[in-house]
């Protein structure tokens, strides 16, 4: 591993002296948490809301394009009454049953969404290096590098290894559940490939903005997925010696590889997840006119 050393511009300030966001740093240590809370925000409120909608998220264009919005992907079941939903030939088990209520408490809404983002919301939430983001900007716990906590957890630190941030170590799990959602992102992006003519029906291969929006969405989640920290643990970190194995050692460099960039895939994939369910959204809306390329 290289190592150089880093100096933080400082001014004198005994550290047993240090209040809630004092620091010796004269620099903009403050720039990045305050860059991370607010698209962290912006991003967690737009997702929860386009969850909840449970309309539009599928788009059948005039051209014959399918389109599914990454976040209702894949559609258990789908409420063919609700506007822009999935066909229920595209479901996975049909139409809505009944059993299944369509509100919950009488009030809240269940969608297809949410029978599905509990895998990859906990993902997220759970990412190693999401919980370094959004702990320093949310929590302020620190806020960054020698710069005061507010102590809302006492004068011990616990770190991760008690209640109530022990959960996190679910993580690994929540990885399993992933995983196949890429190959289901994949089929979703292959079927944005596939127009329908609406005339005769048949089917024919076809590119449009749609398609390029759907497959860089997976081609983002899966890079953000396969440099999973715990997936490399999974693939060779546990070992003492990888280079015994070299299918085993091939697959740790691929992991590593995506590891390398864990950080920009997460800040990429966040934004491009959104945006393919707006673009998706605001076409099986009206608003926007999908452009064939092809
Ligand atoms: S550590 Fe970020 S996805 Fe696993």
């Amino acid at each position: 591993m290289t190592r150089a050393p880093v100096s933080l511009p400082q001014v004198a300030l005994p550290d047993n002296q240090r209040g809630f966001l004092q620091t010796k740093r004269t620099d903009t240590w403050w720039l990045f948490p305050t860059i991370t809370l607010i698209y962290f925000a912006i991003a967690a409120t737009y997702l929860t809301w386009a969850a909840w909608q449970g309309e539009h998220y599928w788009y059948s264009g005039p051209g014959g394009a399918q389109y599914l919005s990454p976040i209702y992907s894949p559609v258990l079941f789908s409420d063919s009454t609700r506007a822009g939903a999935a066909p229920v030939e595209h479901s996975w088990f049909g139409e809505w049953p009944s059993w299944l209520p369509k509100l919950l408490l009488g009030f809240i809404p269940l969608t297809p969404a949410l029978l599905i983002l509990w895998a990859p919301g906990g993902f997220r939430l759970t990412c190693y290096y999401y919980r370094g983001a959004y702990y320093k900007a949310f929590w302020g716990d620190p806020p960054n590098c020698a710069v005061g906590e507010p102590g809302f957890r006492g004068t011990r630190f616990r770190g991760e290894r008690s209640l109530p941030l022990v959960i996190m170590n679910i993580h690994r799990y929540f990885l399993y559940a992933v995983i196949p959602f890429i190959f289901i992102l994949s089929y979703d992006a292959i079927i944005s490939f596939i127009f329908i003519d609406p005339e005769t029906g048949s089917h024919r291969f076809g590119i449009g903005v749609g398609s390029l929006v759907i497959t860089a969405n997976t081609v983002l989640l899966a890079s953000y997925t396969f440099g999973c920290h715990s997936l490399r643990h999974i693939i060779g970190g546990k070992k003492d010696c990888i280079a015994s194995s070299q299918a085993r050692l091939t697959a740790y460099n691929c992991v590593g590889c995506f590891n390398r960039w864990h950080m920009q895939w997460a800040w990429i994939s966040l934004f491009w997840v959104g945006f393919a369910d707006l673009y998706i959204r605001l076409c099986s809306m009206g608003i926007w006119s999908d452009w064939r390329i092809l």
